[in-house]
């Protein structure tokens, strides 16, 4: 098989369930990685306004050749445009700088935890986009368990996703029942374990590529330890959006569909969390990422 599978979220739209992620690519190197993995067979584009190559990301679209109705097109809105207007609008920036009328998901980037009420007006605004038909789907990303509990109780519709950190070395089990009791899709953010291993995000982190467990079953399979990563997530039901900017790397993380881990090998996988975070924590207010604008065009 060389195509992705598809998830149905609650709301009866699907998603290919393997993503292509642009989080730290270069609006430089956007375009053509995108352009590249849609030749290659990905569906599904994950980008947000923070990471400033919503515009590349359409060029990339573009690019390819491929239609637009068959591309799913995931964004984020950024913590600086939360409120209920200001989320209107940022629909309306986020559609132009890709170049389309409709998103396929539009999620909110994390919940901001001393202007929780702003998280919430803002989450209303994705209500309102979906009943306008602006979006066919609407979540939330980085949601602890008492997130989702909040927002529950103040707004009427059930996300379809939770992006999160989810890699072997950081499972978050907790949230994903919390996902899974809610019926809403688990979506892994390095789902291939990129944040353990990026520079500059903080010292003495163990890089999950060099793991030697996902490295032996790597070798049994005759595939590399991120198309083992790839295969536990899929296998677990997830959706996953690994980024490369590498023409090869692209494509080795697609093809991931002509081989199945045994349940032990995803158990022996499964076994391997740490419980320790490597992003940052969705519960400690950062005043800064508000001073993070972003522009109409
Ligand atoms: P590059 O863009 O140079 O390929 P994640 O999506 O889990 O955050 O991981 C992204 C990181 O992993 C990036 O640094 C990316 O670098 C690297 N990467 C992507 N695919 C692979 C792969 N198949 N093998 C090793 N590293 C990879």
């Amino acid at each position: 098989m060389t195509s992705t599978p598809d998830l149905l979220m609650n709301n009866g739209v699907t998603m290919p369930a393997l993503g292509f992620g642009v989080f730290q690519s270069s609006p430089e190197e956007t375009a053509a990685a995108v352009e590249t993995a849609l030749r290659v067979g990905y569906r599904h584009i994950d980008t947000a306004a923070a990471y400033f190559n919503e515009r590349q990301v359409g060029e990339g679209i573009r690019r390819s050749g491929v239609d637009r109705a068959d591309v799913f097109v995931e964004t984020k809105v950024w913590v600086s445009d939360y409120g209920y207007d200001t989320t209107l609008h940022a629909f309306d920036k986020a559609a132009r700088k890709l170049g389309v009328d409709q998103l396929d998901l539009l999620i909110l980037h994390q919940p901001a935890p001393d202007r929780f009420d702003q998280t919430i007006a803002a989450y209303q605004a994705l209500e309102t986009l979906l009943a306008d038909g602006k979006v066919r789907a609407i979540g939330v990303s980085n949601f602890m368990p008492h997130h989702l509990d909040e927002l529950l109780k103040q707004t009427t519709i059930v996300p379809a996703v939770n992006q999160i950190e989810l890699h072997p070395y950081f499972a978050q089990p907790e949230v994903q029942r919390a996902d899974a009791e809610h019926g809403i899709l688990t979506q892994a953010w390095s789902p291939i374990g990129g944040i353990t291993f990026y520079p500059g995000w903080g010292e003495h982190r163990r890089n999950v590529l060099d793991d030697p467990t996902i490295g032996a079953i790597a070798a049994e399979h005759g595939k590399s330890p991120a198309q083992v990563m790839l295969r536990w997530q899929l296998q677990h039901g997830r959706s996953a959006i690994p980024k490369s900017t590498n023409p090869g790397r692209i494509a080795e993380n697609f093809d991931v569909f002509d081989f199945e881990l045994t349940a032990d090998q995803v158990a022996s996988m499964d076994a391997l969390d740490t419980g320790v975070r490597n992003g940052p924590d969705p519960d400690v207010a950062r005043p800064e990422m508000f001073a993070r604008v972003i522009p109409e065009d």
